[in-house]
């Protein structure tokens, strides 16, 4: 395995591969971007291109590009070397059925399953005819793999089947249902629809949505418009942003995301040349979306009906986004039109124009405000005011909110300074702390681990000074990974790939970080500083120990372990009088 890891790392640029999913900028020798992982709005995210490594200050997230796609794309490590051994284009060995992760096989169901729905499309004239009718071209069905499910019980079930998987693997992959009187035995979910694969960023088909087909079964229970694959270890909805993958690009070129709500508005909208479009899938986008989208934009386009606005889902959409620091503006469809999708049927050049006719939120909410009420009574402008300034205050931009405090305050013919004391007085609308979570809090370290880290990292850039941690004890450290690592640098053991790599990683890390002004101070500062919480722990056990002894009145244990306690204070003793003669040290 590791040396397939190392050929595809020699092939492959780290900076190139992060490129793909965030903006950099070179610094210095690195470069640097807004971390993925955690929300900020200044990059502490820092990508070595000598080291072909990255890391984040904020979140404490890092390690090689493996590591980069695992996090960003959340996959299993086998999952990261499949994907990155397929750019370096590096044939894997041992890809046997039995080493496959668990996963892949679900990814290898559905895309299975995806070709199996379209070639049903293929020979279905009727379905066929209904997607023509509703606008839709063959290249836009082919693009995104539109298909159609037979109306049979278990079409889809017996041919996945003959190609190996097992009913538990179709099961797991969301494509099957079992029966409610009979566990053991399973249908399939998708039957008589239309099928949207959907897919993950980088383009693997990760589920299904179906919707109903009215001619498909005359008389026969239709059940819901849509029905959609739940959760599996590959699906998870709160992630997935539809189309997404294959519109990025544009989004990133335009630096303005299009949101839609259904399959057929982001189809319809594609194939009218709106191309920087993903669809929510008609629920609330969600903290971790909005991340995603993030990457590729700061400003939102959400297209919906005017009196979507008020609704629950698109307020809380965009009152999200606003709080995440995004730009969000409104694309109306206009008066009697269902959806961007049907406007787009009605004429691409109508859809194309309603974009680019977009406006800022704000603009939209004091339409509606003002229109309601009449700004000229007095009491309207206390529920004016009431209305539009909890709105304004969800801006992330002061400028911007004290651009709409001065249009508030001509509206309503009142001073700013007015507005602004009650903006002040109304509460500050914060992200949930389940939301704050999905951010990604920090990893928790113990001091132990950063200062033996950090020795790890002064050991390795100043090798002369491996003699004075001869005699350095790690206590529980010794077990953990950074402990294993030092006592091979200590003992000047040899290095495996992996130990060089979580070396050069640490190094990395340090030297952007914090390069040390005086190394050998540093290496003693670390080493007290390790000795101390050692000798303590040691000391915390001494003292356990002595109660245990006494209690069963053992007379000669007890003065030994006296004698060791009394040993070890003294030690600490020195270690804090050294320092205190030496005066301030830090004590991070
Ligand atoms: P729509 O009802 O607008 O569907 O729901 P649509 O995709 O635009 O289809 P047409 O135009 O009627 O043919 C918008 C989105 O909401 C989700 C789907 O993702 C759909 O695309 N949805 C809707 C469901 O998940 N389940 C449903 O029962 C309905
Ligand atoms: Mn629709």
């Amino acid at each position: 395995m590791s040396d397939q890891v190392q050929d595809i790392k020699n092939r492959l640029d780290i900076v190139e591969i992060i490129k793909g999913y965030l903006r950099l900028e070179k610094s210095g020798i690195n470069f640097k971007g807004l971390c993925p992982f955690h929300n900020e709005k200044t990059p502490s995210f820092f990508v070595s291109p000598s080291r072909q490594m990255w890391h984040c200050f904020g979140c404490s997230r890092g390690g090689d590009m493996f590591a980069f796609i695992q996090e960003i794309e959340h996959v299993e490590f086998a999952d990261a070397l499949k994907m990155l051994a397929d750019k370096a284009g590096v044939e894997l060995k041992h890809e046997d059925k039995k080493l496959k992760s668990q996963r892949q096989k679900l990814y290898d169901a559905l895309e299975l399953s995806a070709k199996f729905f379209e070639r049903q499309l293929e020979g279905n004239k009727s379905v066929l005819e209904y997607l023509k009718n509703r606008g839709l071209k063959e290249e836009t069905l082919s693009e995104f793999r539109v298909g159609f499910s037979p109306s049979q019980w278990d079409s889809l079930f017996k041919f996945l089947r003959t190609k190996g998987f097992s009913d538990r693997e179709i099961a797991q992959a969301g494509l099957t249902v079992s029966n409610a009187n009979d566990s053991t035995r399973y249908y399939d979910r998708f039957r008589g629809r239309i099928m949207f694969p959907i897919f993950d960023i980088s383009g693997r088909v990760i589920g299904f949505g179906g919707r109903v087909f009215e001619q498909g079964n005359p008389g026969k229970e239709q059940g819901p418009k849509y029905v959609n694959t739940p959760a599996t270890l590959v699906y998870d909805k709160g992630r997935m942003l539809y189309g997404l993958d294959k519109t990025k690009m544009e989004i990133r070129e335009k630096n303005a995301a299009v949101l839609v709500e259904g399959y057929m508005d982001l189809l319809m909208s594609w194939q009218s040349g709106v191309k920087n479009v993903v669809a929510s899938s008609g629920t609330a986008l969600t903290p971790m979306q909005l991340d995603i989208l993030k990457r590729f934009s700061n400003v939102i386009n959400i297209a919906f009906d005017a009196d979507a606005a008020g609704q629950s889902a698109t307020k809380r959409s965009i009152d999200l986004a606003m709080l995440k620091g995004f730009e969000v503006k409104v694309i109306e469809v206009g008066e009697g039109v269902k959806d961007p999708a049907e406007l787009a049927q009605k004429s691409q050049e109508a859809w194309q124009k309603a974009v680019l006719k977009a406006r800022p939120i704000m603009e939209f909410y004091f339409e509606a405000t003002l229109k309601k009420s009449n700004p000229n009574v007095v009491e309207n402008k206390k529920i004016i005011a009431g209305e539009l300034l909890p709105e304004i205050n969800k801006l992330q931009n002061s400028i911007e909110k004290a651009h709409w405090i001065a249009e508030l305050a001509s509206h309503l013919k009142i001073k700013e300074s007015v507005l602004e004391e009650e903006m002040k007085r109304s509460p500050i609308e914060t992200i949930s702390e389940e939301a704050a979570q999905a951010f990604g809090e920090p990893l928790k370290r113990t001091r132990g681990e950063l200062l033996l880290e950090r020795l790890l990292y002064l050991l390795a850039s100043n090798p002369q000074a491996k003699e004075s941690v001869d005699s350095i004890e790690l206590g529980g450290l010794a077990k953990t990974e950074l402990g294993g690592l030092f006592s091979k640098i200590r003992e000047n053991n040899d290095f495996s790939e992996d130990d060089k790599a979580r070396l050069d990683y640490i190094v990395f890390k340090n030297e952007v970080f914090d390069k040390p002004q005086e190394p050998e101070r540093e290496i003693k500062f670390c080493l007290d500083g390790l000795n101390t919480i050692v000798l303590k722990e040691e000391l915390n056990r001494l003292g356990w120990e002595i109660k245990e002894a006494e209690k069963k009145q053992e007379v000669k244990e007890v003065a030994r372990l006296v004698g060791e306690f009394k040993q070890k204070s003294k030690k600490l003793g020195e270690i804090y009088g050294s320092n205190q003669i030496k005066g301030q040290e830090k004590t991070s």
